[in-house]
């Protein structure tokens, strides 16, 4: 079965060929860099933007895959969680297509989707594992009991982990989005430079970054921007070690809750060279099998949403597919 996959949640517009046998065979990223200057995604020019890249980012999948649009045999599009009107550009395009095609569509869950990202490398998790999805929009663990079956155990009450890079990024006169930049600064600075809070380090599953970046706020207001400039690498080396510690005390938590040794990372900020670090020495203690996806694949692309899509029964073609803006999926339970 070929399977296109089209991501248009946030302000990636991608799409990606699936081939059941033989795997990927392509997967285009066009990143919108209209946002640099706003220091964040401006929802309205997203979708715009998504509106007039779609066509061609489709076109170039299939090129790279050498498929020929009619031997597409279904659709898988982000439904949802995102900002709505850039998954309208998806949702649309991929309904008229189907329509067009008589082809069959399914809507899919891009947060879910992050974690199966981790089927496209050759070494996958087996069922259950733990999921952390780790990301500018979203930070939640879930335990994963089959392809269909996903049970969020915990997620940040306020900012995500990215969001809390970005915006800790951004006070320090970082361009959007600042995590991979923070990443780089931080290599050979030192992380006990300042000790930020760790929120809510021993209360449950559920995570809490506003205060750190409050923490950060009131931190840089109290020091001479002279000290602040001499000392940035160490500052965000401090940062990281806080965001990191908690995404590393959760995800181990959820392990001693549930005893589950297959752990799953995924979404952009998994590919923070310290949590993999972290991660690595964590999941070396607790005898886990840690996978982490390929960088490009933690990042928002059509893979993962087409790879997903191959481990799910085939929907048929749904006049009525709608996007959804937040975290809500007939695969959650409790
Ligand atoms: O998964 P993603 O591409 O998009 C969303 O679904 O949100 O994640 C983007 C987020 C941004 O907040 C970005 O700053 C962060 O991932 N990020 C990183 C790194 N690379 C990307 N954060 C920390 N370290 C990195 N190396
Ligand atoms: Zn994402």
């Amino acid at each position: 079965m070929i399977i296109l996959g089209i991501e248009s949640s946030c302000d990636e517009t991608s799409a990606a060929v699936f081939e059941t046998d033989s795997g990927l065979l392509s997967n285009v990223v066009a990143s919108q860099t209209i946002h640099e200057k706003f220091g964040g995604v401006v929802p309205e020019l997203a979708s715009r933007a998504h509106q007039a890249t779609i066509v061609a980012t489709v076109s170039q999948a299939l090129e790279e895959a050498h498929i020929d649009r009619s031997q597409i045999d279904h659709i898988a599009v982000t439904q949802g969680p995102g900002l709505i009107g850039a998954l309208l550009v998806g949702v649309s395009f991929a309904r008229g297509l189907a329509l067009q095609l008589g082809c069959s569509i399914r809507g899919i869950n891009h947060v879910d989707a992050h974690l199966f990202a981790s089927f496209l490398e050759e070494q996958h998790p087996a069922f259950p594992f733990l999921g952390l999805v780790v990301s500018g929009g979203h930070t939640q663990i879930m335990k994963v009991t089959a392809a269909d079956r996903l049970f969020v155990l915990g997620k940040t009450r306020d900012d995500a982990a990215g969001e809390a890079f970005d915006k800790i990024g951004k006070m320090l006169g970082l361009a959007y989005p600042a995590g991979k930049r923070m990443d780089e600064l931080a290599i050979d600075a030192n992380p006990d430079f300042y000790h930020f809070p760790r929120s809510m380090l021993k209360q449950g599953l559920d995570f809490s970054f506003s205060g750190l970046k409050t923490a950060v706020l009131y931190y840089l207001q109290s020091q001479e921007e002279s000290f602040v400039e001499q000392h940035k690498s160490d500052i965000i080396a401090s940062v990281i070690a806080a965001i990191t510690d908690v995404l590393v005390a959760k995800l181990d938590s959820a392990f001693l809750q549930t005893g589950i040794v297959d752990w799953v990372v995924a979404g952009g900020v998994s590919a923070n060279s310290v949590l993999r670090t972290k991660l690595e020495e964590k999941a070396k203690q607790r005898g886990a099998r840690l996978f982490i996806p390929r960088p490009a694949f933690c990042t928002d692309n059509a893979a993962m949403i087409a790879a997903y899509a191959s481990l799910l029964p085939v929907a048929k073609y749904s006049h009525s597919l709608k996007p959804f803006a937040s975290y809500a999926s007939s695969q959650q339970g409790s």
